[in-house]
Parts: C-alpha cells; sequence; structure tokens
C-alpha cells in the first residue's frame, strides 16, 4: 500500500466542485433502466450510451471520475480508445464496481448482504493494470419491521472493510458504500437511527482491517423519511440530520464524503447537496456521486433518438453535472434551474 498515492486519488476525486458519476449499473440494472425508456439494452446500446456520455467536451470541469462497469472498462469509445484512456485524457478518473450485487442474507428475510470478496484481489490487479484509480462496493440495508438486524449491519460492514483494505493494498481507493434505502414509510428518525448505526460499524470495522481513512471516500445516504413515509423531509431537515449523522460517525481525516441520489428526484438531489455545503465548514469534502439524479433526463433525451440527439443529452449532463459542481460548493440555486436544456 502507497498511502501516498491513495491520498493524491481521493483528494483528486473530491477536488473542489468536482464529483463523480455513477454509470456501474450491471447488466440487469441497465436493462430496466433502458426498457424504462424504451431503448434495447445490447452491449452496443449500452457502449453508445455511456461513451456518448463520457465525451461530452467540457464535463471535466465539473466530473472528477467516474464508476463503470467491468463491461465498460473493457469497451471502447467512438474512435476506438479505450474507455479509460478517454477518460484519463480528459482527466477523469476510471473507477470500477467490484462487489457481486446484493444477495439475501441467511436466516434474515427481507435483509441483503453483498457478495464479492472471492478472487478480489486477483481482480483488482487486473482492473489495475487496465486503468482503474479507484473502485466502488454498495452495500444495501433495509429499513422494516424490526430492521436493520445487527447481523446485517455487522456482515455488511464487515465484507465493506474487507473490500476497502484489498483496494488499498493495490493503491486503488476504495469508495465504501452503505446504503440505507430510501424504500418504504419509515420516519426520517427511523433512517437516522439506521444510518448512524451502521456507519459507526462500518468505522469500526474499517479500522480493525486497517483502512487508511485518508485514503478512503465514504459514498453515504442522505438522512430522509422514505418515499411513502405520511411526512416528508424538508431540504433543511435532511441536511441537518445527515450532517449529524456524519459528524457523530466519521473520522475527521476522511479524505471525503461524496453522496449517492438512491431515488430522490434530480432537483431535490442537487438541493440537499446544496444545503449541507451552506451549513459551514465540514471536517471533509462533502460532494455527489449520483447515477440516477444525473443519467434520468440524460438517458430520456438520448432514447428518443439516440443518433439525433446525442449533443442534446450531453447538454443535459453537461448542465446536471454543473448543477451538482455548483451545490457542492454551495453555490446554487432553484433559479438556477430555469437555464436547463430539457
Ligand atoms: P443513485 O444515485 O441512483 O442512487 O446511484 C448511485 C449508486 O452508485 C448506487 O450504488
Amino acid at each position: 500500500m502507497n498511502i501516498e498515492i491513495l491520498k493524491q486519488t481521493a483528494k483528486q476525486m473530491v477536488a473542489p466542485g468536482k464529483g463523480i458519476i455513477a454509470a456501474d449499473e450491471s447488466a440487469g440494472t441497465c436493462k430496466k433502466r433502458f426498457d424504462a425508456v424504451g431503448v434495447e439494452c445490447t452491449e452496443e446500446t449500452r457502449r453508445a450510451y455511456r461513451t456518448g456520455m463520457f465525451e461530452t467536451a467540457g464535463l471535466e470541469q465539473y466530473i472528477s471520475g467516474i464508476i463503470l462497469y467491468d463491461e465498460t472498462l473493457r469497451q471502447k469509445g467512438s474512435d476506438g480508445t479505450p474507455v479509460p484512456e478517454l477518460l484519463a485524457k480528459k482527466g477523469i478518473l476510471p473507477g470500477i464496481k467490484v462487489d457481486a450485487g446484493a444477495k439475501d442474507l441467511a436466516l434474515h428475510a427481507g435483509e441483503k448482504v453483498t457478495e464479492g470478496l472471492d478472487g478480489l484481489r486477483e481482480r483488482l490487479t487486473e482492473y489495475k493494470t487496465l486503468g482503474a484509480k479507484f473502485a466502488k462496493w454498495r452495500a444495501v440495508i433495509t429499513i422494516g419491521d424490526g430492521i436493520p438486524s445487527d447481523a446485517c449491519i455487522h456482515a455488511n460492514a464487515h465484507a465493506l472493510a474487507r473490500y476497502a483494505a484489498a483496494c488499498q493494498e493495490a493503491d486503488i481507493v476504495p469508495i465504501v458504500e452503505p446504503e440505507v434505502l430510501i424504500d418504504g414509510d419509515h420516519t426520517i428518525e427511523q433512517c437516522y437511527e439506521a444510518t448512524e448505526t451502521t456507519l459507526e460499524e462500518v468505522f469500526e470495522e474499517l479500522d480493525h482491517q486497517g483502512v487508511a481513512p485518508e485514503g478512503t471516500i465514504l459514498k453515504a445516504s442522505m438522512v430522509i423519511a422514505g418515499k411513502k413515509a405520511s411526512k416528508q423531509s424538508t431540504v433543511e431537515e435532511v441536511a441537518d440530520q445527515t450532517l449529524r449523522a456524519l459528524n457523530a460517525t466519521v473520522p475527521k481525516n476522511l479524505a471525503g464524503v461524496v453522496f449517492l441520489s438512491g431515488g430522490q428526484g434530480d432537483e431535490q438531489a442537487t438541493a440537499h447537496l446544496n444545503k449541507m455545503n451552506q451549513s459551514g465548514k465540514q471536517s471533509w469534502p462533502l460532494s455527489f456521486s449520483y447515477s440516477r439524479a444525473i443519467q434520468n433526463p440524460v438517458l430520456k433525451k438520448w432514447a428518443e433518438n439516440p443518433s439525433a440527439n446525442l449533443k442534446a443529452a450531453q447538454d443535459i449532463l453537461l448542465f446536471r453535472s454543473k448543477m451538482n459542481s455548483l451545490a457542492a460548493q454551495g453555490k446554487y440555486s432553484d433559479e438556477m434551474e430555469k437555464e436547463r436544456p430539457y
């Protein structure tokens, strides 16, 4: 492990005004997204859509890194340049999703544990030669009747720590993502409780495995009421409660925190990030690593006519990236949405 390389990469990932695009949907998840907009999901359509996004002129002003799926890391852009090289040429760091997905947790109905540790060391070695500078592993925590259980939180936290240690051994920065799901009718207080307990356990396990916080990025879910809750959270509540959970659990020397959007609306996810960054100086840079909250309008426009709408889809990608870049600096306002090209 070379801590200087890890620190340098992590710093670049959360450089001021920059954030990460998650474009690492598995072929199955990608099919769901493509089905929703009526596009056939094949290796070639996935390549065309994704490399079309990556080739957006000026994207590097707002985006420090893009998380890829195994297939995409091996694909080529429109002029035949391998995707990792295409990104690196623009100054965008290529990242790679390395988990094998969330599977049912034995003896715990309704709960999941993320798998993928087997052979991880070898896969990381290969990903490094292909150009990956950082990685991602997502664990999911579900709130419901009597859950999350300690067993679920512990199993996921332990796997995240084993993954993070393997990454750092290969000089690849781990994005550690324990996602507390927004699905359900839970209150913001229940979400706070689950988030705080999970983060506490995750950082304890990371410490046990000897993972260096200075070379680690947390990908956090925001503290927010469930999508079906009768009382929805205000922007202020989400910002306050999320910062409270982070301040209670995250080591001060962690390199940075990026958020997932988790099913929030595009503008909602931007507004929440902005509010947090307007709430005074925090111990870590707070930025974004959105998939749906950036890609939803982009994919929709592209899908209407993939060959004719590429430029229009790229304009939308650039716009949402800029809005989130401003939010990462606390400089966004909803007035700016009037300029949106969609
Ligand atoms: P969403 O922003 O759509 O939640 O995706 C982020 C992500 O990478 C989930 O692992």
